[in-house]
């Protein structure tokens, strides 16, 4: 065993999948995930399933596949939050053009966009499509806008792709992307945060300890930072709380559902 199946032993990834012609790629980075130790959970678009089959990815991740919104593989967890609570990091490989528009503009309507959109942990795309699709004004200015809002993108590099163009579009290389999430779990300078209203300093390995016991780190939270009598708190329901600005302070309120 090396350094690397050391420090990836026990680690949490959501592998994201979505229908883009690399997606035969993304068979090769699960194998490699598990292979060096990680545990990883696979969730897949729609469209993805046009490209490769969910029980490739149950075989090589020995785990159920998460395909749909409303399918609920975990019945504890019926809005497939705290996937991304237990997880150290969200990959998405390949990110299509239509996946990174629809986070830019807060689209939620299908498994991947909504993990994202919820996400506890840090989300890095690895995006894959042809050079004019990439270089595409519309595209870039998506690609822009997430980058400032802190995701973290690893390629896409140039070279040969499958339109039989030559140029900027091609998925980086399965390796290079074991090679950078490697060095990101192994150094938490290295390590990107989780984009939005997420969870503070919590390492993944205690939510993960959260989470088994059928609560919310983000509950915890809110519980140790919410200003006394702002919040009203149903800690049967961890998840069942949203959160809205009130006196300029992000606090907790209790969902009626
Ligand atoms: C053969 C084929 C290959 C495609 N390859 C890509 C690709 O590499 N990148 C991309 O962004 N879109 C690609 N597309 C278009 C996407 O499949 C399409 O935009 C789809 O709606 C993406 O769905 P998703 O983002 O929900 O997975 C391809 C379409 C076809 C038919």
């Amino acid at each position: 065993m090396d350094d690397t199946s050391t420090i990836l032993k026990g680690r949490e990834i959501i592998l994201a999948i979505c229908g883009g012609i690399a997606a035969y790629k993304s068979a090769d980075i699960c194998s490699k995930l598990v292979q060096r130790g990680d545990g990883v959970t696979v969730a897949m678009t729609r469209d993805a399933e046009k490209f490769i089959t969910p029980l490739t990815f149950q075989a090589l991740s020995a785990r159920p596949v998460h395909t749909d919104i409303f399918n609920l593989l975990d019945s504890s967890d019926p809005q497939h939050i705290s996937l991304t609570e237990r997880a150290d990091l969200m990959l998405i490989a390949p990110a299509t053009a239509n996946l990174l528009a629809k986070v830019a503009h807060g689209l939620t309507d299908d498994l991947v966009s909504l993990i994202i959109s919820a996400s506890a942990c840090p989300v890095i795309f690895c995006p894959s499509m042809n050079n004019r699709m990439w270089e595409n004004p519309i595209n870039q200015e998506n690609v822009t806008k997430l980058a400032n809002l802190g995701y973290t993108f690893l390629g896409p590099e140039e070279g040969w792709l499958a339109c039989r163009n030559v140029g900027a579009g091609r998925l980086s290389d399965p390796q290079s992307i074991i090679d950078e999430v490697t060095k990101m779990l192994g150094d938490p300078a290295a390590m990107p945060k989780p984009v939005g209203p997420a969870l503070p300093d919590i390492p993944a390995a205690e939510r993960r300890k959260i989470v088994a016991q059928g609560a919310s780190p983000g509950l915890q939270t809110r519980r140790k930072t919410a200003p006394e009598g702002a919040s009203q708190f149903h800690p049967r329901a961890p998840h069942a709380f949203a959160t809205k600005l009130h006196s300029g302070q992000r606090v907790g309120v209790a969902c009626k559902s």
